[in-house]
């Protein structure tokens, strides 16, 4: 019998990588996903410290994990309860006192030795707490074959953070910016090629710094990168997250330019749009950089749809600094942008500072932010009706023989189509537009022309 592992991940796509990864580690040792956390032998919350919520969450999960675990026990079976992550990393300790339930705490970068700490804990060797920095990279004792779940695939190149902006925990739980062998990250891309994936989506937590060793030693930056991807037989989808403004060069740009599998979609946060604001967040740009360079990008692609994250009500934050936030984005225009009320993280510069802005003046200004970023998507989804496109259908809707999947601008696309094209991209038109999604219809050729792998029509580039 296959012990059943149940994960469950919180925060950002680095983690569910990560979790994945983590899977992929223990099945050698016998064990199997499960679906949900009753039954399984062994439990992992990989966790999110970015803001006050995401870590506390993490606390109510464990209370109700607590309840499970004593059943088991009560049954003669053994739960074992592991906490991996960004709150494992902040917490340590202090997590082990207020959470007795769990049994192993692993950071970010030490879950390659989790084996090792589950054998410990199983032979109850007391609990197991690994929070290092180690001098190995984890990449490098990780099974070398993936298993991807679809025909969508993370890949993580790079690591870590050295901008350190004011408000932001991940410079220390994720460590010092590092970046992945070029030699690896290929040796990765080919391997999860073979096994069907055609859209690959590079992680990192600072993604446009890379500096990966190439063959002879010297460094590669993310546009050399992705010109190597892009020459991998079956890519024909490449994307990149999350970026920042300083970390965008000419290269970079250029491959947006010149490579068609490099998707028409960046997201690059700015935060603010206030000078003064940025300053005081350590962004280390202005408001006016980040226009030169979306201008830039869009010399390059003209068809190239822009997300970012805002932050509202930083500390000192005024109603001028807030408008500069709005003006910015109506001169930018978005097509998604994930925006969130400032959460002070415990050890961060800015939850120092004096005039911390009160609750009620954060809540109207997250929501004046957000009905012009719903607006703008509003537009931006309005846009494509009409439009033909490929869509990489990767999941299952809600309606029977309905599927879900992402256009090249990483809307969401919903269509009824043979279950056959599950997992495939296919050429649609889009028949409807609403906030949060598309509607559309498939354009197929004939239906048993369809070829085997590959987009089932290709797509015209649409016009800007
Ligand atoms: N590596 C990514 C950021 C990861 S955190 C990057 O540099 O863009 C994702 C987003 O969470 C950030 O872009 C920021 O908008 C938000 N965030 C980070 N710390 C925060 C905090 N203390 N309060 C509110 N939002 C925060
Ligand atoms: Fe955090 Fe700033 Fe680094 Fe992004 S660039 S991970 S916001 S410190
Ligand atoms: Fe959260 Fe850590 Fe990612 S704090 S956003 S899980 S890097």
């Amino acid at each position: 019998m296959p012990k059943q592992l149940y994960i469950k991940t919180y925060g950002c796509q680095m983690n569910v990588y990560d979790s994945a990864r983590m899977a992929e580690l223990l099945a050698p040792l016998g064990y199997a996903p499960a679906a949900t956390p009753e039954g399984a032998d062994m439990v992992i919350l990989n966790t999110c410290h970015i803001r006050e919520k995401a870590a506390e969450k993490v606390y109510s999960e464990l209370g109700r994990l607590r309840v499970l675990k004593e059943e088991a026990k009560a049954t003669g079976r053994q739960m074992l309860v592991t906490v991996a992550g960004c709150v494992a990393q902040a917490e340590g300790q202090e997590m082990l006192r207020r959470a007795p339930v769990v049994d192993v705490l692993v950071g970010p970068q030490a879950y390659h030795r989790l084996p090792e700490m589950i054998a410990r804990a199983t032979r109850e060797a007391g609990r197991q707490l690994d929070t290092d920095f180690p001098p190995e990279s984890k990449f490098d004792h990780l099974p070398a074959a993936r298993r991807p779940g679809g025909p969508a695939a993370f890949l993580a190149i790079q690591e870590g953070c050295d901008k350190f902006c004011s408000f932001c925990v991940v410079p220390y739980t994720r460590g010092a910016e590092s970046s992945r062998p070029v030699a690896a990250v290929l040796a990765e891309a080919r391997q999860l090629a073979a096994a069907g994936v055609v859209e690959l989506t590079l992680l990192g937590q600072n993604v446009n710094a890379f500096h990966g060793a190439g063959p002879d030693g010297a460094p590669w930056g993310l546009g050399r990168l992705l010109r190597a991807l892009a020459a991998i037989p079956g890519l024909v989808r490449l994307r990149y997250t999350t970026s920042h403004p300083r970390d965008v060069d000419e290269d970079l740009i250029a491959a947006h330019r010149d490579l068609p599998a490099v998707m028409p979609f960046l997201h690059l946060p700015v935060q603010s749009g206030s000078d003064r604001v940025l300053e005081a967040m350590n962004r280390r740009h202005a408001a006016a950089d980040y226009d030169r360079i979306v201008e830039r990008l869009r010399q390059a692609r003209p068809d190239l749809a822009l997300s970012s994250d805002f932050i509202v009500g930083f500390p000192g934050e005024s109603d001028a600094d807030f408008q500069a936030t709005l003006d910015l984005v109506e001169r930018t225009g978005f097509a998604q942008a994930y925006s969130f009320k400032y959460s002070a993280r415990p050890g961060t510069p800015a939850s120092a500072l004096p005039r911390q802005v009160p609750e009620e003046v954060k809540d109207a200004r997250l929501a004046a932010l957000q009905a012009l970023l719903q607006r703008q998507q509003l537009a931006f989804n309005r846009a494509s009706l009409g439009r033909r496109m490929a869509v990489l259908f990767d999941r299952r809707g809600k309606h029977a023989g309905q599927l879900l999947g992402r256009s090249p601008w990483m809307q969401s696309v919903h269509a009824t189509l043979p279950e056959r094209l599950f997992g495939r991209l296919v050429e649609v038109e889009i028949t409807g537009a609403h906030a949060a999604s598309l509607a559309a219809r498939p354009l197929l050729v004939a239906e048993e022309a369809l070829p085997p792998t590959g987009v089932v029509r290709e797509s015209p580039r649409p016009q800007a």
